[in-house]
């Protein structure tokens, strides 16, 4: 790992009904780095995120920030600096872009610092500046997955869990979003967690990877370099 780890899951069991979704699992996020979660459908990666961020029923183990041990609330976690970008394309469709991305900022103190951090992240996105007015619903796919991701920063996070922004994008769009997680994360020295499918994209620009199958963590790389595609595929195919 690069850095200390600033959240954690330690030794973490969540449990769904009679369904055991995740089973002492342990991931750690470095300050500053882009870890990246993958496994096949089912394996409990976007209930990593939700036990991360307190929308999970955790039976055992602790959730750990800055080395202290906490009770994660989703409510508070923003305020905490965490935020929580959804998989899927979460956005009002009703409201305009840029209703969306203030909705994003409702922890900042005042609407000056909402709109302060807005315009920052404009340059990051000059996509959605192009169509501030415009209804969400009215966006492609690619551009409502990129509004997602930009209302998710306006409240200024330390941290970010990100699950699958690549789903239902095509490659060339994929890559785009890629490659502004780099941005944001080197840019703002913003560390990510992030769920992925598209393997390929996700190693390119990850500091280290794990890979989650029935819930556990099937292999776990502090280089993801270091990770054989022969052995991810035997998990993916044969979980
Ligand atoms: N709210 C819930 N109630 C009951 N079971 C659930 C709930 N959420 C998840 N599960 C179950 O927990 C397991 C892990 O689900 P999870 O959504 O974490 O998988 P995933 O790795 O994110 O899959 P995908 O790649 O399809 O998004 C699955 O068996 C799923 O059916
Ligand atoms: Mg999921």
């Amino acid at each position: 790992m690069k850095k200390e780890p600033i959240l954690s899951l330690k030794d973490v069991s969540v449990q769904y009904g009679g369904i055991q979704a995740l089973d002492r699992v342990s991931i750690d996020i470095g300050a500053g780095e882009i870890v990246a979660l993958m496994g096949p459908n089912g394996a409990g990666k976007s209930t990593v995120i939700k036990a991360l961020f307190g929308l999970a029923p955790i039976t055992h183990g602790s959730v750990h920030l800055y080395d202290q041990k906490i009770t994660p609330v989703a409510h508070e976690m923003i305020s905490r600096g965490i935020a929580y970008i959804p998989q899927g394309r979460q956005v009002f469709k009703h409201l305009t872009v840029y209703e969306n991305l203030e909705l994003g900022g409702y922890v900042l103190r005042n609407q000056k610092d909402v709109a302060r951090s807005i315009e920052g992240l404009l340059n990051l996105f000059p996509t959605l500046r192009e169509k501030l007015n415009a209804k969400a619903g009215s966006l492609s796919g690619g551009q409502q997955q990129l509004l997602t991701i930009a209302r998710g920063l306006v409240s200024n996070p330390r941290i970010v869990l990100l699950d699958e922004p690549s789903l239902g994008l095509s490659p060339k769009i994929v890559k785009e979003v890629f490659a502004l997680i780099k941005q944001i994360n080197s840019e703002r020295d913003i560390a990510v967690l992030v769920v992925e499918h598209s393997i390929k994209s996700v190693l390119s620009i990850a500091d280290r990877a794990y890979v989650l199958a029935h819930g556990k963590v099937a292999l776990h790389k502090d280089h993801s370099d270091e990770i054989d595609e022969q052995v991810l595929e035997k998990i993916f195919l044969t979980a």
